[in-house]
C-alpha cells in the first residue's frame, strides 16, 4: 500500500492496476456476480468494454445527478449517459412526457405531432438549420450528412480532424486516438478493424487547431465533399477549437465549394441553445445532433440549409437512387420525440440553465487546477461550459498530439479511485442542471484525495 507519510512508494503499473481492480471487486460483490454472468453473453460484460474496465457499474436506478448500482452504492454522475442528460437523470418534465406518450402508443410508423414540434424547436435554435431529418443515433446522422455532402458537391472525399469522433460511421472511424505521421499532415489510421478500404481511401485527416489544415483542404479542392468537425472535441478530451480555426475552416470550405458539417452531437443543447455554432458565431452548412436532442432516448438529427436538405433528401422527381437515404424503422419515433421536446423545450425556454451549467463547469475547472497546483502535480483541466476534461499530459493540450504524452496509468487509476469514492467520471466529464455547487466541490475534494494517493503510489512518475 501507499505510504501514509506521503513518501512516494514505487510500484510497477501492473501491480497498481491489479490492486485497484481488486478493490473494485471487493466493493461490489453483486456487480462481480452480474459481470460474470453478463460476460457469457456480452463482450466482457458490456457492449462498450473499454469504457468501463475493469468492472462496469451495473446500474439499478438513477435520479438527478446520482446513480445507484446493484450493490447499493451511490455515485455522483459526471458521465450522464455519455453526456446526453443535460437536465440530469429522470428529469420530471422528461418522465411526464414519456409517460404521456406511453399511454398513447410507443411506435407507429406514420409521423406524430411531437415530431414536428421537435423539428420546430431545432429549426428555431440551430444556426443555419432550415429543415430537419431524424435518425436514431449520432452515427447514422453523420453518415447521412456525409451522403448529402457527396450528393451536393459530386465529390467523394471527407475531411475530418485528428481526435474527432463521429460515432461508428466508418467513413470517419479513423485517427481518433490512433495518431501518427507528420503533425501537419496526419496519417489516416483505422480506429476499428473491419473498416472498408473504400472508406479509408476517401478520408483526409486534418490537423486540429493547426493552419496547415487549410492548405491540406485547398490541395484536395477537386475531390473534397466536406469537412466534418466537433466545435469542441468531446471524446477526444474536451479540447475546444480555437475560434480562428473554425473561422478558417468556414472560409476555406466556402472557397473550394465543400460543405462544412458541424458535429454537435455533444455540444448541441449543451453549450447553449444554439450549441457550438452559437458559442463560436460560425455556422455550418449542415449540423448533426444527437444525445441531448432526444431527451435521453436514442436519436440522431441531420439539419441544415434548406436547399441541401430539400434537393438531396426529397427530390421532386427521379428514382430513389437520385435521393440521399436517411431514416429507418424507429426514426422520429414518438417516445424519442416526446422526450426530446421536453428536454430541448426546457433548455431553450429557460436560458438560466446555461448560466448554471457554465458556472458549474468553470467551478470544476478552477477547482481541479487549484488542487493540482497546490499539490505541485502536472494536471490540466480543459473544456468549455459544462464539458470538463482532465489530462495527465506534459503540456496544456490544444490538440490530440499534445495528449500523446498522457500518463495513461494515472488516468485509469484516477477513474477507478473516483468510482471507489462515489463519483463517475471518465477523464471527460459532463455536468447537468441537476448538479449543485456542493456536488462540484465534493468532486474536486475527491479529485484531491485521488491525486494524493496517485502521488504517494508513484503513479504520477510514469
Ligand atoms: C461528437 C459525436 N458525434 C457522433 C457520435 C455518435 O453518436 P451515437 O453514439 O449516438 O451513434 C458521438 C458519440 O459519442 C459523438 O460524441
Amino acid at each position: 500500500m501507499s505510504s501514509s507519510a506521503g513518501v512516494a512508494v514505487e510500484r510497477p503499473g501492473a501491480a497498481l492496476l491489479e490492486a485497484a481492480r481488486q478493490e473494485l471487486l471487493d466493493a461490489r460483490p453483486l456487480g462481480v456476480a452480474h459481470h460474470e454472468r453478463a460476460s457469457r453473453v456480452l463482450p466482457r460484460g458490456t457492449t462498450r468494454a473499454r469504457f468501463w474496465e475493469p468492472l462496469p457499474i451495473y446500474v439499478k436506478k438513477a435520479e438527478g445527478a446520482y446513480l445507484t448500482d446493484i450493490d447499493g452504492r451511490d455515485y455522483c454522475d459526471f458521465n450522464l449517459g455519455q453526456g446526453a442528460l443535460v437536465l440530469g437523470h429522470a428529469h420530471p418534465a422528461v418522465v411526464a412526457a414519456l409517460e404521456s406518450q406511453l399511454e398513447k402508443g410507443t411506435h407507429f410508423g406514420p409521423p406524430t405531432h411531437n415530431r414536428m414540434e421537435l423539428a420546430e424547436l431545432i429549426v428555431d435554435t440551430t444556426p443555419g438549420a432550415d429543415r430537419v431529418a431524424f435518425v436514431n443515433s449520432g452515427t447514422e446522422a453523420s453518415m447521412g450528412a456525409l451522403r448529402i455532402a457527396r450528393k451536393a458537391t459530386g465529390r467523394s472525399k471527407v475531411g475530418k480532424v485528428e481526435g474527432g469522433w463521429h460515432g461508428a460511421n466508418e467513413f470517419v472511424l479513423h485517427s481518433f486516438m490512433t495518431l501518427s505521421g507528420d503533425v501537419g499532415r496526419p496519417d489516416v489510421n483505422l480506429d476499428s478493424i473491419g473498416v472498408s478500404s473504400v472508406a479509408t481511401d476517401n478520408v483526409i485527416v486534418l490537423p486540429f487547431n493547426d493552419r496547415r489544415a487549410f492548405d491540406r483542404i485547398r490541395e484536395a479542392r477537386d475531390e473534397l465533399a466536406c469537412v466534418i468537425i466537433e466545435p469542441v472535441l468531446g471524446g477526444g478530451g474536451c479540447l475546444p477549437a480555437d475560434p480562428w480555426y473554425l473561422e478558417g475552416l468556414r472560409a476555406v470550405c466556402t472557397e473550394i465549394g465543400a460543405l462544412l458539417i458541424f458535429d454537435e452531437v455533444i455540444t448541441g443543447y449543451r453549450l447553449g441553445p444554439r450549441g457550438g455554432a452559437g458559442h463560436y458565431g460560425v455556422t455550418g452548412d449542415l449540423t448533426v445532433l444527437g444525445k441531448a436532442a432526444g431527451g435521453g432516448q436514442p436519436i440522431g438529427v441531420i439539419c441544415g440549409r434548406g436547399d441541401l436538405m430539400d434537393e438531396t433528401m426529397w427530390p421532386a422527381s427521379g428514382s430513389p437512387g437520385d435521393a440521399v437515404f436517411a431514416g429507418g424503422t424507429f426514426s422520429g419515433n414518438p417516445m424519442t420525440m416526446a422526450a426530446g421536446v421536453a428536454m430541448v423545450g426546457e433548455l431553450v425556454h429557460h436560458p438560466e440553465h446555461y448560466v448554471q451549467l457554465e458556472e458549474l463547469g468553470e467551478r470544476s475547472r478552477v477547482g481541479l487546477r487549484r488542487v493540482a497546483s497546490d499539490l505541485g502535480v502536472t494536471v490540466f483541466a480543459t473544456g468549455v461550459g459544462s464539458m470538463v476534461g482532465v489530462h495527465f499530459s506534459k503540456v496544456m493540450p490544444s490538440n490530440e498530439r499534445d495528449l500523446l504524452s498522457t500518463n495513461h496509468l494515472a488516468a485509469h487509476l484516477l477513474r477507478v479511485y473516483l468510482e471507489l469514492d462515489g463519483f463517475v467520471s471518465r477523464g471527460v466529464s459532463f455536468l447537468s442542471t441537476a448538479h449543485t455547487v456542493e456536488d462540484v466541490d465534493r468532486f474536486v475534494a475527491a479529485f484531491e484525495r485521488a491525486l494524493r494517493r496517485l502521488r504517494a503510489e508513484g503513479a504520477l512518475e510514469a
